[in-house]
């Protein structure tokens, strides 16, 4: 194994070996080996996927491992029995374990237990495997990230954070556009700065976040688990919308992104979802580029 037991945030990467993830994010598929022959993967999900579940399965399969998948109800984190219970039961079948959950601390007692690899497939706080695509993606259309500038328009999210430190890793301007009571803290800020070669600031204005970006990113206003805010959350991000008009600010090279599932006519219109800028379904297919990178590089391939 390459000697990194977790990835629960991007920042357990560093800058090194997020750029190794990349480089073999990008290399083709035979040329990676099969470094998980014979292995088993867990999937672990606590919540509805499409991309993350289907990304990693193949990725999976590519580096030769089987992965097995189990809903969230069947595991029973904490409810049919302790984290730490099903993290060193897991631990005796599979090289590694990733888990999709509510409660980021339970990824964090089950990296505690030492006893297995664990991966973040999305939690409350952070979703590493949705930046690593993120960077993928930009990175195919602009090469060499440093310099180049990112703006968030929505929530300061899991997504959010997760995309904030890939680009602050790899020295990238981050420009977020968050409004009052859904954005970065002050401490967060102060946090992000200390990442990497790349800068943040943060504004409740989307135009200032995004005149002159290169790669303009939203997210939905309400993630899973927070459906009882909804109508309070659609409200707050009212102006957040990323339309046309919006997307003539950025640089005239600039691409929209978005993790998806995405609500056209709220936080994106479709003209700009489904338009030249957008590159969301590329985004979405270099999850699993991104997957296979990540569990090489885990697995040990150079
Ligand atoms: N972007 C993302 O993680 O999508 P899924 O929820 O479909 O996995
Ligand atoms: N912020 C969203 C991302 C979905 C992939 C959520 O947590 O639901």
């Amino acid at each position: 194994m390459s000697g990194l037991r977790a990835m629960l945030d991007i920042t357990d990467l560093g800058a090194d070996a997020l750029r190794e993830v990349l480089d073999l994010s990008r290399r083709p598929i035979v040329e990676l080996g099969r470094p998980l022959e014979g292995d088993g993967v867990a999937l672990v999900f606590e919540k509805p996927s499409n991309r993350t579940r289907h990304s990693m399965e193949m990725a999976v399969v590519q580096l030769g491992g089987h992965p097995v998948y189990t809903r969230g109800e069947e595991v029973g984190l904490d409810s049919r029995e302790p984290v730490e219970d099903v993290i060193r039961v897991l631990a005796g079948y599979h090289r590694i374990v990733a888990a999709r959950v509510f409660d980021h601390g339970h990824l964090v007692r089950m990296r505690d237990a030492d006893v297995t690899t664990v991966v973040n497939l999305l939690s409350d706080r952070s979703h590493p495997m949705q930046a690593l695509a993120d960077v993928l993606t930009m990175s195919r259309e602009f090469g060499d990230l440093s310099g180049r500038t990112v703006a968030w328009v929505g929530d300061y999210n899991n997504v959010a954070r997760s995309l904030s430190e890939a680009s602050l890793l790899l020295g990238m301007e981050v420009r977020l556009a968050c409004p009052d009571g859904y954005h970065a803290s002050v401490e967060e800020l102060e946090r992000l700065s200390r990442l990497g070669s790349g800068s943040v600031t943060q504004s409740a204005d989307p135009r200032v976040a995004v005149t002159g970006a290169h790669a303009v990113h939203t997210d939905t206003w309400v993630s899973m688990g927070q459906e009882d805010d909804a109508a309070v959350r659609r409200a707050a991000f009212a102006e957040y919308t990323v339309d046309g008009a919006l997307m003539e600010a950025a640089a005239t090279e600039a691409i929209f992104m978005h993790c998806m599932p995405a609500y056209r006519g709220l936080e994106v219109t479709a003209e700009v979802f489904d338009g030249p800028r957008s590159r969301v379904i590329e985004q979405a297919h270099d999850r699993m580029h991104a997957a296979r990178g990540l569990l090489a590089y885990m697995a040990g391939a150079r």
